[in-house]
């Protein structure tokens, strides 16, 4: 029967629900409730989320504080960007732009640190490797992610939003001293 045609029963929503029906609305519901409080079970034992908090800022006020930090901290150079080494238990800013991570961060093991996290144009992705944390970057948008890393080392930061033209390139970097 094609659907143009009226049903042949009007008050069609008055009739019984076959059997089979019911059990795959029951199946269904059932999986949707498992999977909704997976949402906060793995948050809090799986360890994938971050609890990040967010706030308003613009573009120009982020990069002020940006830069306040970079002067204030700043030890080095490395590849033309200024290496920050901000003391341990300080709020500590990372500016996404196209098409790099600024400035390069110099973390110690084991100490905590705000990282605040924002763009001064597009949308990018924080995506810090190899131990695969994922932020996404917004103008406008300041996330702030509480962090003590465990491993020293040299953490790479890949762009994983695609940002245009240089995105393939917009790598940044983390060093984390014993
Ligand atoms: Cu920034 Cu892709």
């Amino acid at each position: 029967m094609a659907s143009y045609l009226p049903p042949a029963q009007e008050v069609w929503w008055k009739e019984p629900v076959g059997k089979d029906e019911i059990v795959w609305i029951l199946i269904a519901f059932t999986w949707c409730m498992v999977l909704f409080f997976m949402m906060p079970y793995w948050h809090l034992y799986g360890k994938q989320n971050l609890s990040n908090e967010a706030y308003q800022t613009t573009p120009a006020k982020y990069q002020e504080k940006v830069q306040a930090m970079v002067d204030k901290y700043k030890v080095r150079e490395e590849a033309g960007l200024p290496v920050v080494a901000p003391p341990p238990g300080s709020d500590v800013y990372l500016l996404g732009r196209l098409w790099q991570w600024y400035p390069i961060l110099e973390l110690q093991k084991n100490k905590s640190y705000r990282l605040h996290l924002s763009s001064a144009d597009w949308q990018h992705g924080f995506s810090l490797q190899p131990v695969n944390i994922n932020v996404q970057v917004l103008p406008g948008y300041e996330s702030v992610i509480t962090t003590t890393p465990d491993q020293a080392g040299e953490y790479t930061i890949v762009c994983n939003e695609y940002c245009g033209l240089g995105h393939h390139t917009m790598l940044g970097k983390i060093h984390v001293k014993e």
